[in-house]
């Protein structure tokens, strides 16, 4: 197949949680910009209809969903929302995640923090893959992925002291893994984008704040922090025939971090 041919998402559609601002806005607006139709989730219904409006002036079909990653009733309605609306989901994209409420070492650190990041950011992802994986088997087919950080490969504390967010992301990393070699002879890719410092609203706006941007400048080889649409490429290229011989990997887009 000719390879742009190979990166088209024309008549598939797409789930995405967190879709309502950031890497999330940029998914679902890749996701359009390649053909798909997008379910645009989010746990604010105002960030999830902003999403959808944004996929619709692309020309692409679109439904707002609201939807709180942690509560594995709210995903169930969201992928039964995606089958009423589109009648299957190709690809599953869980984004939703939050940062540590109040980064601090880990003696220092709140349960209640604690039991937060690991719901959305855990358990979230959790919810998001069984309910597309169970969709995914009745099809037959399906491409997975999951967004973790390069906070999964390492540990953040050099940068700042975040242990839940690690803890999530590296055990997302692991259960890419997992579910790959679990569905790889189901024609079900499970894949995870490890991105490094990107300019979003995540950590309560950090990027808003300049001694954050010094630091996580000086931090990345590159020199800069990414804007939300350098990820578009990789997310298509996951979500697409181009990467149908590609399962458990993970796509590192950091800047050179990781390569220390
Ligand atoms: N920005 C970065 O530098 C960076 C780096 C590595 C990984 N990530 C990961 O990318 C993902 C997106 O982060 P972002 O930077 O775009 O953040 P963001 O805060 O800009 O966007 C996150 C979106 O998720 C939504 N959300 C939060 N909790 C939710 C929940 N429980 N259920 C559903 N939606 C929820 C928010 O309303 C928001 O629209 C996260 O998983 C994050 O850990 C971000």
């Amino acid at each position: 197949m000719n390879v742009i041919e190979q990166f088209s998402l024309k008549g598939k559609v797409a789930v995405v949680t967190g879709a309502g601002s950031g890497l999330g806005l940029a998914f679902a607006e890749a996701m359009a910009e390649a053909g798909a139709s997008v379910v645009c989730a989010d746990i604010s219904g105002a960030g999830a209809e902003h999403a959808a409006n944004r996929v619709a002036t692309l020309g692409a079909s679109a439904i707002p969903v609201t939807c709180d990653v942690a509560e594995e009733g709210d995903v169930a309605r969201l992928f039964a929302d995606a089958v009423e609306k589109f009648g299957r989901v190709d690809i599953a994209i869980a984004n939703a995640g939050i940062a540590d409420p109040n980064p601090s070492l880990l003696h220092e650190y709140a349960t209640k923090d604690w039991k937060r990041v690991m719901a959305v950011n855990l358990d979230g992802v959790f919810h998001t893959n069984r309910a597309a994986l169970s969709q995914m088997m009745k099809q037959g087919a399906g491409k997975i992925i999951n967004i973790a950080s390069m906070w999964g490969l390492a540990g953040a504390a050099t940068v700042v002291p975040i242990p839940a967010y690690t803890a999530t992301k590296g055990a997302v990393v692991n259960l890419t893994r997992e579910l790959a070699l679990e569905y790889a002879a189901h024609n079900i890719q499970v894949n995870a984008i490890c991105p490094g410092f990107f300019r979003t609203r995540i950590a309560n706006n950090a990027c808003d704040d300049p001694d954050f941007i010094a630091a996580t400048t000086a931090f990345t080889p590159m020199g800069r922090i990414a804007e939300p649409d350098e990820i578009k490429g990789a997310v298509v290229y996951l979500a697409s025939s181009a990467s149908n011989f590609v399962t458990g990997s993970m796509l590192v887009i950091d800047g050179g971090c990781a390569a220390r």
